[in-house]
């Protein structure tokens, strides 16, 4: 049996009468770019998130970067982050000028250490951007308790963890803006690419929007500015996907209990570990081999034999060749965790249209490992 890593030509094929309506909709009206389909669902998104605004933009960096802008972050100002997240969070701090200080993650979630962030604070920080990696609230209280002691701002990279939510908190609630990637293959995803924002803050919205617009909000009127925008196409996919978003959710953390249960006793293997009371979304399960030496040679045993795992991040950010590219960096060493985990990770099919036998077979085939080990 071959199971797949992703699930979105399956989705499509589930909704397509209500995505097909949808894109209909959008051509009928004419309106592509900045027209009512991408006025609609920012109404929707807002409403989902319970913030008083959301903004699409061109993708999850872009959003990233345009926030940052719109606080006014620039060069000489420190943002601290993960050190193990998608290359995309420190592009943003980059892009925007700032200073990218990475650092270590807790040793069971691989969410942001706040230990770690309390370390890296110079007076050069301004602002946290802890990131919700695989589908996994960072611990936003305490990320919270740290801004206010040192008056930081807070922005919260989830690209891969919409509908999840803390144990006391929900996103957005303890930060100055939440950014979202709608790239394919995330838990809402559009068919390209796409972004958005929410927030509470009014003066984010109104500089964002223009910013994203060549730095227009009236006609022939502009300042300095891109262009970012979330195509009218892509608002109505993701305004037919955002209704199923709970349900698909549900299904990722059943499949990930199944996962859970099938591997439990695994030795070889370090298994994800959900926080207490936190809703985790399953964006990817992540194994970790309990030897680093083990991680290709399993990655490719699982490839032969018909599951495709992939690797949610093999480098960890400071150890890609060429670091820092001439760009303002700054490491808080030692990263031990950060760095077993880009060692050892190998992210599981992990998609809500997932069959039942894909799921077994998925699991046999990763118990079987010690005995086909090479
Ligand atoms: C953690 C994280 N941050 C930022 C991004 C950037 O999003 P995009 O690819 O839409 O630019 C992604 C995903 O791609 C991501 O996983």
């Amino acid at each position: 049996m071959q199971v797949p890593f992703y699930g979105h030509v399956r989705q499509y094929q589930n909704i397509k009468s209500e995505i097909d309506a949808k894109m209909q909709e959008v051509l009928a009206s004419g309106q592509f770019v900045q027209g009512p389909m991408l006025k609609k669902f920012e109404e929707e998104l807002a409403a989902y998130a319970g913030a008083k605004y959301a903004l699409g933009v061109g993708n999850g960096t872009d959003a990233l970067w345009l926030t940052f802008m719109a606080l006014g972050l620039g060069q000489g100002d420190e943002l601290i982050t993960n050190a193990n997240t998608f290359f995309a969070t420190i592009e943003a701090v980059w892009i925007a000028g700032c200073t990218a200080v990475l650092v270590d993650c807790d040793k069971n979630t691989r969410c942001i250490d706040p230990a770690a962030i309390r370390k890296a604070i110079t007076k050069r920080t301004k602002a946290l951007v802890p990131v919700h990696l695989y589908g996994q609230c960072a611990p936003m209280d305490e990320i919270r308790k740290i801004a206010d002691e040192h008056g930081l701002l807070v922005v919260e990279d989830n690209a891969q963890a919409i509908d999840a939510r803390g144990a006391n908190f929900k996103i957005g609630e303890l930060s100055d803006a939440v950014c979202i990637s709608f790239i394919i293959q995330k838990n809402l995803g559009t068919f390209g690419d796409g972004g958005a924002i929410w927030t509470n803050r009014q003066d984010i919205n109104d500089k964002v929007r223009k910013l994203r617009n060549h730095g227009s909000s009236k006609r022939d009127v502009h300042s300095m500015g891109f262009n970012s925008r979330l195509d009218d196409l892509h608002a109505g996919v993701l305004s037919a996907k955002l209704k199923h978003i709970k349900e698909w959710s549900d299904r990722r953390i059943e499949i990930a209990k199944k996962y859970d249960a099938g591997l439990k006793g695994c030795y070889f293997l370090d298994l994800p570990h959900a926080r207490p009371g936190y809703r985790h979304v399953y964006h990817l399960y992540v194994i970790e081999t309990k030897n680093p030496a083990d991680r290709d040679l399993m990655l490719e045993y699982l490839q032969k034999n018909g599951v495709d795992a992939k690797t949610h991040y093999s480098i960890a950010i400071h150890k890609q060749e060429g670091f820092p590219w001439g760009k303002a960096a700054r490491l808080t060493p030692p990263l031990p965790n950060a760095e077993k985990n880009a060692s050892s990770c190998i992210s599981l099919p992990m998609f809500p249209e997932l069959t039942e036998e894909e799921i077994q077979s998925t699991i046999q085939v990763v118990r079987d490992w010690p005995k086909n080990r090479s």
